[in-house]
Parts: C-alpha cells; sequence; structure tokens
C-alpha cells in the first residue's frame, strides 16, 4: 500500500502514521521528522531548513523533494510507504506523481484527517515542540490552508481521496482509517 497521510498540523498524522506502520509493515516517511533529524545534525539542509520551520513556514519545494526522492529509493519503500506531511504543495505533489510513475507505483489512498483548528491548537500547546507556539501554530495552520488543502481537490479527483474525521480516541480514528483504506 502506498498511502498519504495529508491532514493539518497537529491532525494526528505522526500518531497515526506509526500505527499504521505497526499494522501494515510498511515505513512511515515524515518530511518532518527528516527535517527535525537534519536540524539536529547540523547538516547543511538542516542549517537551510531551521529558520523555516521555526516560524512555521514551508522549507523549499527542492529541499524536501530531494529528500522524498532519496528515501523513496530505499529498499525497504519496495512494500509500500505512508508519507506523513508529504505533499504539502502542487509542485511537490506534482513531483512525487512523476517519481511514483517512474517506478510504476501509484498511490493507492490519501487520508485527510480532519480536525476543527481549536482542538489543533490545544494539542499543540500542550505538546510543546519547539514549533508549537501560538503563533508558529497558527502560521503552520494558515500555510496548510494556503498551500496544502488545494490538494484535497487534486486528489479527489483522481478518486484518490478519504476524509477521515480526526477527533476521538486514538484508537478509534486508527480503524476508521483502516476503513477507509
Ligand atoms: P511536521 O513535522 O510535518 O509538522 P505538522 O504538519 O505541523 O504536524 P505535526 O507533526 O505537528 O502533527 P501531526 O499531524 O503529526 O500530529 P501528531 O500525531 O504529532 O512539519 C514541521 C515543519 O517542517 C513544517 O512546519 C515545515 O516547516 C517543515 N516541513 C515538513 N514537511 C514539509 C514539506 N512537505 N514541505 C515543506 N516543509 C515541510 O499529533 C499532535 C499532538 O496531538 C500530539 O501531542 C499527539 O499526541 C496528540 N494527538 C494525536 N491524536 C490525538 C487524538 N486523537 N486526540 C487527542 N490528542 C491527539
Ligand atoms: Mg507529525
Amino acid at each position: 500500500m502506498r498511502i498519504v497521510l495529508l491532514g493539518a498540523p497537529g491532525s494526528g498524522k505522526g500518531t497515526q502514521g506509526q500505527r499504521l506502520m505497526q499494522h501494515l509493515r510498511i515505513p512511515q516517511i515524515s518530511t518532518g521528522d527528516l527535517l527535525r533529524e537534519a536540524v539536529a545534525r547540523e547538516t547543511e539542509l538542516g542549517r537551510r531548513a531551521q529558520a523555516d520551520m521555526h516560524a512555521g513556514r514551508l522549507v523549499a519545494d527542492e529541499i524536501v523533494i530531494e529528500m522524498i526522492h532519496q528515501r523513496l529509493a530505499q529498499p525497504d519503500t519496495t512494500a509500500g510507504f505512508i508519507l506523513d506531511g508529504f505533499p504539502r504543495t502542487r509542485p511537490q505533489a506534482a513531483a512525487l506523481d512523476v517519481l511514483l510513475e517512474k517506478i510504476r507505483q501509484p498511490l493507492d489512498k490519501v487520508v485527510n484527517l480532519d480536525v476543527p483548528d481549536a482542538e489543533i491548537i490545544s494539542r499543540l500547546l500542550a505538546r510543546g515542540r519547539v514549533d508549537d507556539t501560538e503563533a508558529t501554530i497558527r502560521k503552520r495552520l494558515e500555510v496548510y490552508a494556503q498551500q496544502t488543502r488545494p490538494l484535497l481537490d487534486y486528489y479527489r479527483a483522481e478518486g484518490k481521496l478519504a476524509i477521515v474525521p480526526g477527533v476521538g480516541l486514538v484508537n478509534e480514528i486508527f480503524d476508521r482509517i483502516i476503513a477507509a483504506l
């Protein structure tokens, strides 16, 4: 299975991605986690990404596209993968299509976890990652609405979109995702 988790910040992509990884035995690939790793290791890429992440802006398309390109070339992805937080822009979605077409592995499903903004803000303030300040959370929500939400129409048109209500117990939401797949 090749799955994209497309929800807003704090909608539960990471939480549900982990569950799906165990259940389906395919890797969860989070561009946010990969970027945070690069920042922690103080690589050139990490240095370039850090300020954008801190401010809640998207990192440049070419950086994340190259990261995904390299990650999907790893042998553990041949049976499938769960993309968490990628794609987030039209150019990223287009690049992913080209990449998957080349290896003849089209996406099976795109899951959008639907969670109201107020719930997202309270979840993220409670978590407290470095980018979980109120100002940065608001910026991330704004960026999601402007740049990522339009991808819902893109995947709906391809007949791949599933909208899953993302409020409730983690287990309940997981069952909804499995049903949608
Ligand atoms: P990224 O790391 O992807 O962050 P995000 O999209 O803002 O989402 P989060 O990781 O905060 O939330 P999540 O949806 O994974 O939810 P989680 O399961 O953690 O990106 C960070 C930054 O990196 C971006 O701002 C950007 O700068 C950059 N970046 C990343 N990808 C990029 C890309 N493709 N292009 C350009 N830039 C990119 O849950 C959140 C909290 O809620 C947790 O505390 C969790 O325990 C809790 N929770 C989960 N489920 C529930 C539930 N059902 N009920 C109650 N609480 C719950
Ligand atoms: Mg996450």
